[in-house]
């Protein structure tokens, strides 16, 4: 109930803000993470916001701590200590929960990483426990309350001793052909990222070594507003990722919504087939639909190396004919 009124103020604060903006030039994206952060009950930390210089203009998640935790740091700079704790993208609590123990995360901080180690039930962000997770989430902003010991991050917080690092490992180009094919996959991955399914790259990017193995591949997509619509949406979509990639084909919409119904494709989880269920013609009539679920929206990335469509749904595990 605490929650929802707070819900509700927020969006009226959302309202009021939005329409001072209207009238006021200065950043109003800043006022309204500082409003957000305040109502919630981070009083020093929303004094920090424009100091700090978040925006929330784009996906951002925030890892705030308490204000009891802030006075365990007397000489930190506040500032500096939301920048750390700030990341780009929407982290939800779920998708946290399943990060490998040790994952970094690039921070807003220059040059800062913070490191995720979940147990089982619980979620420490550099060793701080997070004691109300998605304290805050309307789709652009996530909030974590934090409880402990903060302290500053160190200039060596983002280098890679681990596989686990979310940043990219540089590798090595053996040739310039696999070299021009990563930068094609993520290519593809950063459209993804700034496109309204950021979610979805960021688990591309937690799978990058199996996904950059392959030559090209077609991904069946789900967008950051419709991956959590029927509450565990997104965990089943995030688990059986590998579900809605067809490894080592380029199917384009000319060439999906020209195969006949029946068509089947393997997919990255052995056994698991992909079929054709009603050959379309692409338009909202006579959708292509692939497992009983429509192509949404064709050809949202096409380059050498991936194809991306959108699809309103994970796909269906449906009995087909074996290959
Ligand atoms: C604040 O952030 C914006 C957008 O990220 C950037 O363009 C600007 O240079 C930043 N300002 C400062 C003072 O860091
Ligand atoms: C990454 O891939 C593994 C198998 O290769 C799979 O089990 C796991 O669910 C994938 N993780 C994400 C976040 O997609
Ligand atoms: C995609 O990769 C497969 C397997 O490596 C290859 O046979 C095929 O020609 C590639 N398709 C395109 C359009 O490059």
């Amino acid at each position: 109930m605490a929650t929802a009124a707070v819900m509700i103020y927020l969006l009226f604060v959302g309202v009021i803000l939005s329409a001072a903006a209207a009238a006021l030039p200065p950043s109003p994206s800043t006022s309204l993470i500082t409003a957000i952060l305040s109502t919630l009950g981070f009083q020093d930390l929303s004094t920090a916001v424009a100091a700090a210089n978040i925006s929330g203009a784009t996906p951002t998640t925030i890892f705030a701590p308490t204000d009891s935790s802030l006075l365990t740091c007397p000489s930190c700079s506040v500032p500096l200590l939301l920048q750390e704790h700030s990341i780009h993208g929407l982290y939800p609590f779920q998708f946290l929960r399943r990060l490998a123990f040790g994952t970094k995360i690039e921070s807003v901080a220059a040059d800062r990483c913070l490191t995720v180690t979940a147990s089982s039930a619980n979620v420490f962000i550099n060793g701080v426990e997070i004691t109300k997770p998605d304290y805050f989430n309307n789709g652009l902003i996530i909030v974590h309350a934090l409880q402990g010991f903060v302290s500053h991050l160190s200039p060596t917080s983002c280098s890679v001793e681990s596989m686990t690092s979310l940043s990219f490992l540089p590798q090595p180009p053996s040739t310039a052909a696999l070299f021009n094919r990563r930068l094609m996959l993520k290519d593809g991955m950063g459209w993804l990222r700034t496109n309204g399914y950021s979610i979805l790259a960021l688990a591309m990017r937690v799978n990058y070594s199996s996904l950059s193995g392959l030559k090209n591949l077609t991904l069946f997509a789900i967008d950051d507003e419709s991956i959590f619509i029927d509450g565990g949406g997104s965990g089943a979509y995030l688990a059986e990722l590998g579900f809605h990639i067809v490894p080592n084909r380029l199917l384009t919409a000319a060439e999906l919504v020209a195969l006949p119904r029946g068509t089947m494709f393997p997919t990255m989880i052995g056994g698991r087939n992909l079929m054709v269920t009603r050959a379309g013609d692409g338009g909202p009539l006579a959708p292509t639909m692939i497992n009983y679920v429509k192509v949404k929206r064709f050809d949202l990335v096409v380059n050498k190396r991936i194809v991306v469509h959108g699809v309103p749904t994970p796909f269906r595990r449906v009995n087909l004919p074996a290959m």
